[in-house]
């Protein structure tokens, strides 16, 4: 059965009836259940996700949902929760993988206790073995007079240093050897986390040991010298590092303990049978994923190129320093937000060749300004159409997609990306069935910033969002 009934009555009806503020949730708690572990940029709000399908749920069977853009994979816990046969996911974020995996996967609660406690009993065993290098490497960096703030030096060379340290002190811990690591973790926090991970990386069920490696990855930011109130990596002031003494071991149980939580609670509310089916996979691509299979398609995409919007890539990097994911080379890390939607601009002579005139509009006055972002606003709705073309072929006659999306302003030009989403869809088959407004009251947005880059002037990039809703007329 590969077509669905067209509802565009019966959902218009109902949209139309919602309080005008239906979509807004402000001041909800919005971190129930596995919805709280880790933190990711531009979060999409899971009570969005779970109304839209139970509100589709009334009018079409839905077995199948997908969010192609899936990040921190808001959209399949809800599917899950749900009841739903089977939920898809892509992302080109390896952290996205793991947190995804993690924060859809069950846990049985008394195995899960079980591995808790073997976990801290082997963790405080291996830091009283390493406890002569603890205590001690605080004094040798000072002895020998190591600048920990400096970039040159510590900042550079901290593998060699520590390695040196642990020579002398006959310990076999390897530490590990990525670019700048002393330039953003100080020497004490490289030999824990390195401990903890090592206790980890032992744990054989890849279930339990990816929810462990979770607590971990939110340790590692939390520890590292970046300044935590940003996604984006700026390292906090040379004064503040000096002072900056993160007790790394019960920063990681505090976030294994409410993780522990969180995931039972989930555990607790999945009650059907439902298969997960995430793929570390672009969505211009989305090969795993067989054609005409899915009911149902909610999801936010990025606002623009990372560089100038959200940076994902850069916001996990000190995660993926850590995590040995498979998904990537250690030495493509940093490259990870060129591969994102708009990740490579458009040539400089580039020809507007896409099937939207609000766009084309919004193109030339932007060129008009300065060519180089006029580049790089192009290649990311190049990328986009690409990914709404293929994200339709996945999908189902009649099914529906949900476009979460903020219209950002760029060289003091609004881009009315719900607008550019219907008329791009329209070669595709896509029909717009409505447009709903939302306010942004608890995402957590960059909404200000300088468009002519002038100190002091600021404008506002984006105050609301639209759910754009379309279905699959062929
Ligand atoms: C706004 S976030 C999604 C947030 C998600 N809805 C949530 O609640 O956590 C956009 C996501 O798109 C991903 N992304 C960007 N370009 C992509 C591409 N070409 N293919 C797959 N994912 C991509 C980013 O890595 C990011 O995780």
């Amino acid at each position: 059965m590969n077509k669905l009934k067209n509802v565009d009555k019966e959902l218009i009806n109902e949209f139309r009836n919602l309080p005008i503020n239906y979509w807004d949730f402000e001041g909800e708690d919005t971190k129930e259940l596995t919805h709280g572990l880790h933190n990711y940029p531009a979060v999409m709000i899971y009570p969005i996700s779970r109304n839209i399908i139970s509100i589709v749920k009334k009018y079409q069977k839905i077995d199948t949902l997908l969010d192609p853009f899936m990040g921190s994979a808001t959209v399949l816990v809800e599917g899950k929760l749900a009841g739903l046969k089977e939920v898809y996911g892509t992302d080109l974020n390896p952290l996205s993988i793991l947190l995804a995996k993690v924060k859809t996967t069950v846990l049985e609660e008394s195995e899960l206790d079980k591995k808790v406690l073997e976990l801290k009993e082997r963790i405080e065993e291996i830091y009283c073995k390493n406890s002569i290098i603890l205590e001690s490497i605080n004094s040798y960096v000072e002895n020998n007079k190591i600048d920990i703030t400096a970039k040159k030096g510590w900042g550079e060379e901290a593998h060699i240093i520590l390695r040196d340290f642990l020579k002398k002190n006959n310990s076999d811990l390897r530490v590990p050897n990525f670019k700048n690591m002393g330039y953003w973790f100080k020497p004490r926090v490289i030999l824990e986390l390195q401990l903890l991970k090592n206790v980890i990386l032992n744990i054989q069920q890849e279930d339990y040991r990816n929810f462990f490696l979770v607590c971990f990855s939110e340790t590692v930011r939390y520890v590292c010298n970046t300044r935590n109130s940003e996604f984006k990596l700026f390292r906090m002031e040379k004064e503040k590092i000096k002072d900056f003494a993160p007790d790394v071991k019960t920063e990681f149980y505090k976030f294994l303990e409410r993780n522990v939580k969180k995931i039972k609670e989930f555990s607790k509310r999945c009650e059907s049978d439902c298969s997960v089916n995430i793929e570390f996979e672009d969505a211009r691509v989305l090969n795993s994923i067989p054609d005409n299979s899915i009911d149902l398609m909610i999801t936010s995409p990025p606002y623009g190129d990372s560089k100038t919007t959200v940076a994902y890539g850069q916001f996990s990097r000190p995660s993926l320093w850590w995590l040995d994911l498979k998904y990537i080379e250690p030495s493509n890390i940093h490259k990870v937000d060129n591969n994102l939607l708009g990740g490579k601009k458009a040539k400089k002579d580039f020809n507007y060749e896409l099937q939207s005139e609000t766009l084309k509009k919004s193109i030339e006055i932007i060129k008009e300004k300065d060519l180089n972002r006029a580049r790089e606003v192009y290649s990311f709705y190049v990328d986009l159409d690409k990914s709404i073309q293929t994200i339709t072929k996945k999908m189902k006659l009649n099914s529906y997609q949900f476009w979460v999306v903020g219209n950002r302003t760029v060289k003091e030009e609004k881009l009315l990306t719900d607008r550019i989403i219907v008329e791009l869809g329209r070669q595709y088959g896509l029909v717009e069935v409505c447009d709903i407004p939302r306010s942004i009251p608890n995402k957590v947005m960059p909404s200000k910033n300088s468009p002519t880059n002038e100190v002091g002037k600021t404008v506002t990039t984006m105050t609301n969002e639209h759910i754009v809703v379309l279905r699959k007329e062929r």
